[in-house]
């Protein structure tokens, strides 16, 4: 066996919920792979995340992604912290030649992305990946195999309707970011880019036009809740959209419309809703929210054809699932670097960067 890739991590730290319940119990379960250091912003602030996490007393300490970078004894770098950072915190490793995870969004703009793309090819980075994992989700590549085995007959549209669960009036204290517009983190990049991203993972990448968008701030402001619920802000101002409209017509000749908005769905219906209506039959996904990036226990994935319906549940979607919510799809991530393929790469993250940026600005909000 071939030694584990020797992995440097960039956010790890206690208040980042996604990162220790998404990338964490892989690398450290993982024969594969090996944390074998940590950065921060301070090399106390590793070192505290060292002990938390209990990753063993040999792995290094950074406080520096400048001095992470000269480290020869790393293979990949992951970076899971707020994007406004992310170019700065990677561009010194891939100036290494290390390999780099990032997660999704790749850049706060789509300036910062392509600067980041044309790095990571001047450097001639082999890996270079960005954390869109809903493509590896075994609901999709579900739903990918029953319209493939004609299940639905041709595909004739598809609807997706999703949910902000946050938002609805206040967002708590970790998401006050989504607010900025100058952060490139909100609803609109996060929320919705990663379902743009895994609806066309299923119908094909690509729209003939760029699609038609309305995206509105149609809440001022927000309140901000803190850990224990107590408001730590009555009013800040809310500067990305809450409302969200996209429509347009795949390369795969499949209309599509999506619509989003902040907030919890009508009691009793879900966060996600996405049909996909073929000639002779429909498909109806549903889930608590719309994030299939991580996954949800009560995702389910229903067909109707000739009046009959079947329904697929967790557990059901017939790909290995072992590995639970949060973490299965990450870890599928993992797996495939492993093996030297990308899965989403800098060139497809930038793809991406121009829908949504194109959308943002058309709208009037600032770059
Ligand atoms: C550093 O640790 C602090 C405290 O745990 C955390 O809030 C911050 O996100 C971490 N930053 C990085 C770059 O890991
Ligand atoms: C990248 O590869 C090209 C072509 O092989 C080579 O000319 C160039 O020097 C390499 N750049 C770096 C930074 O290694
Ligand atoms: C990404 O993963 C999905 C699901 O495994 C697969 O269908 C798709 O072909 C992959 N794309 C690339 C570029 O490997
Ligand atoms: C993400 O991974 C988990 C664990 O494998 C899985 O249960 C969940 O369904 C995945 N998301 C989707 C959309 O399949």
């Amino acid at each position: 066996m071939s030694p584990p890739t020797r992995v440097a991590f960039i956010g790890l730290s206690a208040s980042a919920w996604w990162a220790a319940a998404a990338h964490l119990p892989y690398l450290k379960s993982s024969p594969d792979y090996e944390i074998v250091a940590l950065c921060n912003s301070s090399v106390e602030k590793a070192r505290a995340a060292i002990e938390k996490f209990e990753l063993g007393r040999g792995v290094r300490a950074y406080g520096d992604v400048e001095e992470l970078a000269k480290d020869k004894e790393v293979d990949l770098v992951v970076c899971s912290i707020n994007v406004a950072h992310h170019s700065t915190a990677i561009i010194p490793s891939i100036k290494a030649g290390k390999n780099v995870y990032v997660e999704w969004p790749l850049g706060h703009s789509l300036a910062d992305a392509q600067s980041l793309l044309e790095l990571k090819n001047s450097h001639n980075i082999t890996l270079a990946n960005v954390g869109l994992q809903a493509r590896q989700a075994p609901l999709i590549s579900k739903v990918k195999a029953i319209i493939e085995r004609g299940g639905i007959g041709r595909v004739l549209s598809s609807t997706w309707a999703g949910h902000g669960m946050q938002g609805g009036g206040d967002v708590s204290e970790g998401m006050k970011y989504f607010l900025d517009a100058g952060v490139g983190g909100n609803f609109w990049t996060i929320h919705v880019g990663h379902a743009v991203d895994y609806v066309q993972a299923v119908l094909g990448y690509g729209f003939t036009t760029p699609p038609k968008t309305l995206l509105q701030t149609r809440r001022p402001t927000l309140k901000i809740t803190g850990k224990d619920g107590s408001v730590v802000d009555e009013a800040a101002k809310m500067e990305t959209p809450d409302t969200i409209f996209l429509h347009g017509t795949l390369k795969s000749e499949v209309p599509l419309s999506m619509t989003f908005r902040t907030g919890a769905p009508f009691p009793g219906t879900p966060g996600l809703d996405w049909r996909i209506a073929g000639e002779e039959g429909e498909i109806r996904i549903t889930a608590g929210g719309a994030f299939l990036q991580i996954g949800y226990e009560d995702a389910k994935v229903e067909v109707v054809r000739g009046g009959k319906v079947e329904s697929f549940k967790m557990g059901e979607f017939g790909e290995e699932e072992i590995d639970g919510v949060p973490f299965g799809n990450v870890s599928r991530v993992y797996r495939e670097l492993r093996e030297g393929r990308v899965n989403c790469s800098f060139e497809e993250a930038v793809e991406l960067h121009k829908v949504l940026e194109e959308a943002w600005k058309g709208n009037g909000y600032p770059v």
